[in-house]
Parts: structure tokens; sequence; C-alpha cells
């Protein structure tokens, strides 16, 4: 464990006040959380929200709803993206699909998800990765036609827009995430958003069998959340970075994450979530602007996008993986983030074989992120463009 300064990776902004009205969402519980949910209706623009424990948990639970009013069972994902998304389908009970990615983009490869659709696809998920939009108009001509729901992950977008529209309003169904590291947090949460009366009773129905969280589970969230608002701090976070067992950073396959109702306690750390979206926006958005034009590294995708840790490439997996130790060695917060293509997961992989998703295994080798939230100063910047552009 080195003890020096050490920039998180990803880091949403948290104020101690946050954490105090809490309390009083404990005592409003149920109205508090309707609240919340009436707060992200009219921002949003939907008629229909539904406050859940986690991202998974939200797109587990629209997918359960989804095979209700369907018989297809087929969800199609890009080949490179956060393990939890077919973490969430096969807990739905429903067969992942890859579609490779364009490297240019990390969209899908629009050629190859052509091909890709079939009688039994349900839904296409597109994810946003990283805040960057997705093509949704070239995915909504495609899934129209053939009767194909568009699910929007916007676990890590929310806040972007695309032509104009608020991501996660656009398909037939949406979600955020408000877990750690994403635009704006309360620990753990997620929301669904829909403009669709059928699939919002479909959801219901799901939805009112869910519990919620003991008093137990808030109380080890709140702990946690404290926790991570102390350490999140540059000057301090060199310690749990160096606690392997707290394993952060790392992204797995499980299917036996909770889903649960939001609670009260969540939605009073969620008060003023407006004002932390904004400010989120607008650092990460700076910063972004900063090192798109300081980087001589490849990036996906263009300007004034609000990344939620900008993504870039490098040339060659050697170079890629010096960079990454020496950031480490200097504690930068540049991140690899997922490991491998998804059907080289261990626990799946064997639903892939004979296919191929060569673009996707080559992002997953070379991609770096670089950290964009508020936290990162005017000398880090510096830093992390010097290390990157001497090894490109
Ligand atoms: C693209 C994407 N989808 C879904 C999720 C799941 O969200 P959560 O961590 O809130 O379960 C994540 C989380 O990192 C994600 O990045």
């Amino acid at each position: 464990m080195k003890v020096q300064r050490t920039i998180p990776p990803a880091a949403a902004p948290l104020y101690w006040r946050d954490l105090f009205c809490g309390f009083g969402g404990i005592f409003s519980g149920e109205k508090s959380v309707q609240n919340f949910e009436a707060e992200i209706k009219e921002y949003f623009g939907v008629q229909y929200v539904f406050a859940v424990s986690s991202g998974k948990a939200a797109l587990a639970l629209i997918l359960r709803a989804l095979k209700t009013l369907s018989s297809k069972n087929e969800v199609l994902i890009p080949a490179y993206t956060c393990f939890s998304v077919p973490s969430a389908i096969v807990k739905a009970g429903l067969k992942v699909k890859l579609c490779d990615i364009d490297p240019a983009t990390l969209d899908f490869d629009y050629k190859m998800l052509e091909k890709r659709v079939n009688e039994n696809t349900l839904c296409v998920v597109p994810n946003h990765l990283f805040g960057i939009p997705s093509d949704l108009d070239r995915i909504q001509s495609l899934c129209r036609v053939r009767g194909i729901y568009v699910v929007e992950d916007a676990a890590q977008a929310m806040g972007g827009v695309y032509k104009g529209n608020k991501l996660g309003t656009i398909g037939d169904v949406g979600f955020f995430s408000f877990g750690r590291g994403k635009n704006i947090t309360c620990g753990s949460g997620g929301v669904i958003l829909t403009h669709s009366q059928q699939i919002a009773s479909a959801i219901e129905k799901e939805y009112s069998g869910l519990e919620r969280p003991t008093f137990l589970e808030n109380m080890k969230e709140f702990v946690s959340l404290v926790m991570m608002k102390i350490f999140i701090y540059p000057a301090l976070f060199w310690f749990p970075n160096g606690l392997p067992f707290l394993k952060l950073g790392e992204t797995f396959f499980y299917t036996d994450f909770p889903m649960k109702r939001f609670s009260g306690i969540k939605s009073g750390w969620m008060r003023k979530w407006k004002e932390r979206l904004e400010r989120s926006k607008q650092d990460r958005a700076e910063n972004g602007a900063y090192f798109i034009k300081s980087l001589r590294a490849g990036i996906p995708r263009g300007n004034d996008i609000p990344y939620l840790r900008l993504p870039i490439v490098i040339e060659t997996v050697e170079k890629r993986n010096r960079i990454y130790s020496l950031s480490r060695e200097r504690g930068l917060g540049l991140s690899v983030m997922y490991p491998t293509a998804v059907n080289e997961i261990e626990e799946i992989k064997a639903d892939f074989k004979g296919e191929a998703f060569p673009s996707a295994k080559e992002i997953a080798e070379k991609l770096l992120t670089v950290p964009v939230h508020a936290l990162v100063s005017d000398r880090d910047k510096r830093a992390i463009t010097e290390l990157v552009n001497s090894h490109c």
C-alpha cells in the first residue's frame, strides 16, 4: 500500500448535508420515495417511474416485465459492456445475445446488429457507455418495424442527451443507476422510466412483489456511504484502494443480487439530486474537454459529452498495460474498465462457443479510462497528460 495522493477513477458529488437528509427520509418513508419518483417524472418528462435497489435490479425487473408481454426470449446487448448487464438478463430468465461493437464509437456495430436481430429478439439494449449516446434513431428504426422493444441502459448516462432528448427517455423503457461512481450516487439504487402504459403496468405487477430494504440493510448502506464520503478524497483514497478485499473497480458476473424497492433513507440522500447532477455534468464536460484537447490517444466520439469517465484507446496492449501500471504507481486514477468481452465471462462463455466479437475483445485489451470528476486537479490533469502522451 503506497501512501500518496490517489485519484479515484470515478467519484460522484455527495455532501454531508445529503447524508443528513437521509434521516428525514427514514421518518417519511414511502412518502419520501414517492416525492423522489415524482421529481424524476417531472424532470425527465415521463409518465411512469419505479425506484429500485440498483441498476441491475432495474434491468432485471424491466426484462421480467417484458417477458410477460411476449413469447420471445433473447436480449441483444453489446459484446463489450458492464458484467451487470448479462447478470440481469440471466436473472430475468432470458438469453444473452451479443453484437460486436464499433471500436470508433463503442456503440453497436450496426451492420452486425441488423443481422443479429431475429424473430426471437425480445429487446435490444443500447448501453450509452461512459455517457456516449448510442445511435437511438438507428436502433429504433431497426426495432420498431420488427416489434422489438428498445431498453435504454442509461446507467452511465444520467443527464446526457441525444438529438435534444434526454437519454433514458427515448426508448420504450430506460433506467439509470445511482451506484458508486455513477453521475450521482446514494451508494446503490436505480430508477426505471417509461412513457408506455402497457410496459408500466407489466412492471407494476413485478414491482408490487418487491420488498423494502430492512432497517439493518439501510444502516449498513449508511455506514458504507459515510466511508465512501470520507475516503473518496485523493488525499485518503490510497487507503481503500490498497485493500485488495474491497475489490474496488472490479466487475463481476453474479445473479444473486437483491431486487428490492428504493428506501426512504435513500430518497433522503437523493434530495438535492438535480443540483448534484448539474454540477457533476458540468465538471465532467469541462475536464473531458481538457483531455480531448491535450491527449494524443484515440478518443471515441466527440466534444461536449459529459463523460462519466473519458475512454481512450491505446495503440497496443503492451502500451496500455504499461500506462496503466505507471498510473497505479503514481496514483493517477486511470482504469482498465471491463477485463474481457462478455463472451469471455467464465460463467456464461459456453453460450457463445464458435462466436467471435473481435472489436469487443480488442477494446477490452486496449481501453483505458481517464477520470474527469470534480476531484481531479489541474496538476493531476497535467500529470495524466504527460503520462499518456509520453507513451502514445
Ligand atoms: C452499463 C451498465 N448497466 C448496468 C449497470 C448496473 O448498475 P448497478 O451497479 O446500479 O447495479 C451498470 C453498473 O455499473 C452499468 O455500467
